[in-house]
């Protein structure tokens, strides 16, 4: 199995790339690290803790991480995870065992990534950028040790996919989910996301997951049902098995999907079902075979610093955005999937849920 470190700030998303990481045979999850994000970091290292519970993998251990960007203050998404991060999923169990508080979660990242054989390692974010950020800047080695980094975060637009980005109230069309132009992720503290992104060794050995890419994977009534009852075939509703009663944890991933169901058609009217976003840094990491991205696209990637965060978000302009430039054919860049197999994909979802129920 491939060793691989996440670092998450649940985050209903977060909640099924940790589901992937934990139990999915083909990763051996070396631990966990929270970051600030989508709510503060006592509450998303809070939050891991009791998705870990749920899914019976009490053993693994998660550090907290960065509560700050590096030099911004913190934002968090309430409109769209609320206040706690994962409201309105009671449904989660209290976590027995604490998050690893003091520790120092950077040397701890090094050691358990350096522990593994040169060019097998994995890293996987679907936070913000900023324990990412400092790890390489401790430690630069570990950029040449490790395989790959697999990061969910950007946007591109123009017409990159043909996904459906949503639209805000009064605001039109847009490519971004924070500002028109920025991605969450990468908006929150963008001087890591530019550090990471346009690191010379890192930048080869990156995957990244924009929401151009995770647009076209939306949790829809379909996915929900089936994912509740359990199925053989992926995407095909009538193969739901609705003899049973679902699992606890079924009806726990339910839920979470469903709010987040629910926020998504309120904020960026996209009523079809939520993207999907995070658990495909994870299958990126794993079964990048399973992506699309034109027989081999790599990219070269920047990220816009300039600006100052605004609760005014129409004053910010460019922050956060994530222009990116294709590379001539076989040069060295950064992967970034346009499609994906949906189908593989809901069956890994379904596969990892079938795997934790019967633990
Ligand atoms: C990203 O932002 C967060 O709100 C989600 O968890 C995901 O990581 C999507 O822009
Ligand atoms: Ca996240």
């Amino acid at each position: 199995p491939l060793p691989l470190w996440l670092d998450c700030d649940p985050g209903h998303d977060d909640a099924y790339a940790l589901l992937l990481a934990a139990h999915d045979p083909n990763v051996n999850l070396l631990g966990v690290t929270t970051v600030h994000g989508n709510s503060p970091l006592e509450q998303t290292s809070y939050n891991t803790r009791s998705i870990l519970e749920a899914l019976d993998k009490r053993d693994i251990k998660v550090y907290p991480g960065a509560p700050k960007p590096i030099l911004r203050e913190a934002l968090h998404a309430v409109d769209i995870h609320g206040e706690s991060g994962l409201d309105g999923v009671t449904l989660l169990p209290q976590p027995l065992e604490p998050a690893i508080p003091g520790a120092d979660f950077l040397e701890v990242m090094y050691t358990a990534l350096m522990g593994a054989p040169p060019n097998t390692a994995w890293l996987v974010s679907t936070g913000t950028l900023t324990n990412i950020a400092l790890l390489f800047q401790k430690y630069p080695d570990l950029a040449h040790h490790i395989k790959g980094l697999s990061i969910m975060g950007g946007a591109v637009g123009g017409g990159f996919t043909n996904a459906p980005m949503g639209r805000v109230k009064g605001e039109g069309e847009r490519f971004g989910n924070w500002t028109a132009f920025a991605e969450f992720n990468i908006y929150c503290d963008p001087e890591a996301s530019h550090f990471v992104l346009t690191h010379p060794v890192l930048n080869p050995k990156t995957t990244l997951v924009t929401l151009d890419l995770t647009h076209q994977v939306l949790g829809t009534q379909v996915v929900r049902h089936t994912l509740l009852y359990g199925s053989d075939k992926p995407l095909d509703f009538a193969s739901a098995d609705t003899k049973h009663t679902p699992s606890p944890l079924r009806a726990l991933f339910t839920q979470i999907m469903s709010y987040f169901a629910g926020t998504y058609a309120e904020v960026f009217d996209i009523t079809e079902g939520p993207p999907l976003h995070d658990p495909l840094a994870v299958a990126a990491a794993v079964y990048y075979d399973m992506f699309d991205d034109k027989g081999g696209e790599r990219f070269k990637v920047d990220i816009v610093t300039d600006g100052t965060h605004s609760i005014d978000q129409t004053v910010v302009g460019q922050l956060g955005r994530t222009v990116v430039s294709k590379l001539p054919p076989g040069q060295p860049g950064c992967r970034i999937p346009r499609g994906i197999d949906l189908a593989r994909f809901w069956e890994l979802v379904e596969s990892c849920l079938r795997r934790a129920d019967e633990v």
